[in-house]
């Protein structure tokens, strides 16, 4: 007899992801992704690939490959994600991708995927390589996802079109061989939508040409200090009720994601009694933002050293999404009609 939590863990519901190895991870990063899969790993059956495969439309040279994937395996579980809970595995470690991704090509509209956005950006990127991985982009997406028969996929707004397409690519498979995918969908906490401005004032944190308005998960306590002191400031409000500039609010921003709330309060109230300091207020996020990168910084730099931890990692990912995978492969052969014996 199965227990409740076997009988639980049977019928949750799929979620998988892909996370470009494009390594460290900001802070943006953290919150806007990483959070949202280390509480859905116990939610879900969750499977969080690394990208590798479609990393080599635009970046042919693996050089840095390893290292990269590396890089994003350790900061992803020294974040929280736990290997022992979901399938965390590399894309080129699971070869029914190439499979499926074949059979949904032959689904795939050259018209569709020349509107696709992001194709059109890279042509814009990359002239001088504009190759057919790149056009299919989408396509080795939708495999990625429906070759676990995912029903959640927890990406942001610029992935959006690409689920669409997989979406298109599910019903079309489904109304010519029969019903075997789920349609995937986006997925988010939409309670909190939370925002992690740059240091610059502007705009979001991102992998941005300022390297000084981002906050690295592996930033050491000295370059996080530096950052946030560089953050632009000004004399202060003269007037109470004084809207805060944009810059002053980003600073608030970012303490809400790691400053104690009477912390957060004795500032806001500084700020409408005009005698806000924002030297102080800089320095206490400096602290507060140690407080809560350092023990990552230091996880991540005890995983990524050890080798043979990281080929465990992978080996136990790829075995979780082959089986998976394979399942899968054994019903989409059957509908489309290839098993001949
Ligand atoms: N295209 C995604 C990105 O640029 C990465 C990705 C690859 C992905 N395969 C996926 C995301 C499958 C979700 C599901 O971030």
């Amino acid at each position: 007899m199965a227990t409740d939590q076997q009988q639980q863990a049977a019928k949750r519901e799929i979620v998988m992801s892909g996370i470009r190895p494009t390594g460290f991870l900001h802070l943006g990063n953290y919150f806007g992704a990483i959070r949202n899969y280390v509480k859905m790993q116990e939610e879900f059956e969750c499977y969080f690939m690394v990208a590798d495969l479609h990393s080599l439309t635009t970046h042919p040279d693996t050089k840095e490959l390893r290292s990269n994937v590396e890089r994003v395996l350790a900061e992803n579980i020294a974040c929280g994600l736990d290997p022992d809970k979901v399938a965390l595995y590399c894309q080129s470690h699971v070869p029914e991708t190439a499979e499926l991704y074949l059979y949904l090509n032959m689904m795939a509209y050259k018209g569709e995927l020349e509107k696709t956005t992001t194709f059109k950006d890279k042509v814009r990127q990359h002239p001088e390589n504009i190759n057919a991985g790149l056009l299919t982009y989408p396509v080795l997406q939708a495999a990625d996802i429906i070759l676990h028969r995912a029903k959640y996929v927890p990406v942001g707004k610029d992935q959006e079109q690409h689920l669409e397409m997989a979406r298109n690519f599910v019903n079309r498979f489904n109304h010519r061989y029969g019903d075997v995918f789920p349609e995937p969908q986006a997925f988010n906490y939409n309670l909190e939508l939370i925002k992690v401005p740059g240091l610059d004032g502007k705009g979001k944190m991102s992998k941005s040409e300022n390297q000084m308005a981002t906050l690295y998960l592996s930033d050491d306590d000295d370059l996080i200090r530096k950052k946030i002191m560089k953050a632009k400031t000004d004399s202060g409000p003269t007037a109470p009720g004084t809207p805060k500039p944009d810059y002053i609010e980003n600073i608030f921003a970012l303490m809400k994601l790691v400053s104690a709330e009477e912390v957060i309060k004795k500032y806001e109230a500084d700020y409408d009694n005009c005698i806000i300091r924002y030297g102080d207020l800089k320095k206490q996020l400096a602290e507060d933002m140690v407080l809560f990168l350092s023990p990552i910084r230091e996880k991540i730099n005890t995983i990524l050293p050890d080798k043979k931890y990281l080929k465990q990692v992978m080996e136990q990912g790829a075995e979780k999404a082959n089986k998976s995978a394979g399942a899968t492969m054994n019903l989409v052969r059957e509908a489309m009609g290839l098993k001949y014996f």
